[in-house]
């Protein structure tokens, strides 16, 4: 029988490597600058990957504390989600297993998503369901990247603006949690516009080969301008549909992904959200892909702002391109 059990967040935990990098270590190779890097994007440090971490361990650190916050041992766990496009394989195996097996959750089944930037709140929305329905009780899902791991070192359009990090939440029934009620999510994607941002070779359509290795093609290529122009149509009608109806009082915060601080301000400033209630942490991370909102969302509760009964918006936009966005009461 159907049921439609309501879904909330009981934990939420963030990763990010400790190796930190400043725009002025970009300077010493490529054609940049501090100043560029920051006027255009809002970023002032990011985070990646030492050379002995993978982004598995990421994962499993954000998912670990996730499921201590919970209350809740790994054995809990009946299924773990991870949305990324930077595992530490080729995409198989899935990166859910890998974590399934750091983690010693050895009574969940594992899978990852694919929707680029929008990956976390897709994978709300899968895991959502299998929580509504009654067949599951403790979701763990994980959105992060090690993106540094797939950036050509020369093209300064992208690797200013990617970094590395994960963000993770734990989901049950919300009787037995009493917080986080997801109360909506809608979500979308135009693959007209798959070009945009792409690993343009490497893959099964063209099979790496040493010509490809010498050129950087199968690493990560992005129109910038293209997606910059969508981005901000896009991220201003998600967060229109969120607060739509709504009381501006009710809402705690807006939690966008990270993409560029320029974005994320003329999006906002275009509905009645002041700019104070949009939640901006680019300026330490960088660009996480599917890692900023789990991240954003984690930080603000730790830093206990997340207050009771308000609404908190969580806003997404990437590659596909897909976007989606989720109301969650806290
Ligand atoms: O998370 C997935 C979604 N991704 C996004 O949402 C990213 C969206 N796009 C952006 O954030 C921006 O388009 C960028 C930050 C990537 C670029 O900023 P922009 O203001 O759109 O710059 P632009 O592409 O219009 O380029 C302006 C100039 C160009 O030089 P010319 O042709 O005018 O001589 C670029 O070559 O800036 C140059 N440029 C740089 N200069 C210094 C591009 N990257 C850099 C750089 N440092 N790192």
């Amino acid at each position: 029988m159907m049921q439609n059990i309501p879904v909330g967040i009981a934990g939420l935990g963030h990763a990010v490597p400790d190796r930190v990098l400043n725009n002025d270590w970009f300077a010493q190779f490529i054609d940049t600058s501090d100043e560029w890097i920051r006027q255009r994007t809002g970023i002032i440090e990011r985070r990646w990957l030492d050379e002995d971490e993978t982004t598995s361990d990421l994962f499993a650190r954000a998912g670990k504390i996730a499921i201590e916050r919970a209350g809740l041992t790994p054995e809990d766990i009946d299924l773990i989600v991870v949305g990324t496009v930077s595992g530490d394989y080729l995409a198989c195996p899935a990166s859910a297993c890998i974590v399934q097996d750091k983690l010693g959750c050895a009574n969940a089944w594992a899978f990852d998503l694919s929707a680029a930037c929008t990956r976390f709140i897709y994978s709300l929305a899968v895991a959502r369901q299998f929580i509504m329905t009654g067949t599951h009780k403790n979701v763990l899902v994980i959105g992060g990247e090690g993106l540094s791991r797939l950036l050509d070192m020369n093209d300064r359009n992208s690797v200013v603006i990617f970094a590395d990090g994960a963000g993770a939440a734990v989901l049950q029934p919300h009787e037995a949690c009493q917080q986080g009620l997801i109360e909506d999510i809608t979500l979308g994607s135009d693959g007209s516009g798959y070009h945009f941002i792409i690993r343009p070779k490497g893959g099964a359509k063209e099979p790496i080969t040493p010509e490809i290795l010498a050129e950087g093609t199968h690493l990560l290529r992005m129109k910038g301008r293209e997606v910059y122009r969508f981005a901000v149509d896009r991220m201003s009608e998600l967060m229109a549909w969120a607060v739509e109806g709504q009381d501006v009082d009710e809402v705690g915060w807006v939690f966008p992904h990270q993409m560029n601080r320029r974005i994320l301000e003329t999006a906002s400033s275009k509905l009645n959200i002041p700019n104070e209630k949009v939640f901006v942490n680019i300026h330490k991370y960088g660009n996480t892909s599917a890692g900023t909102v789990p991240i954003c969302l984690s930080e603000a509760w730790e830093a206990g702002q997340l207050e009771k009964n308000k609404l908190q918006i969580l806003v997404a936009f990437g590659a596909g391109l897909t976007w989606g966005s989720a109301r969650v009461r806290w």
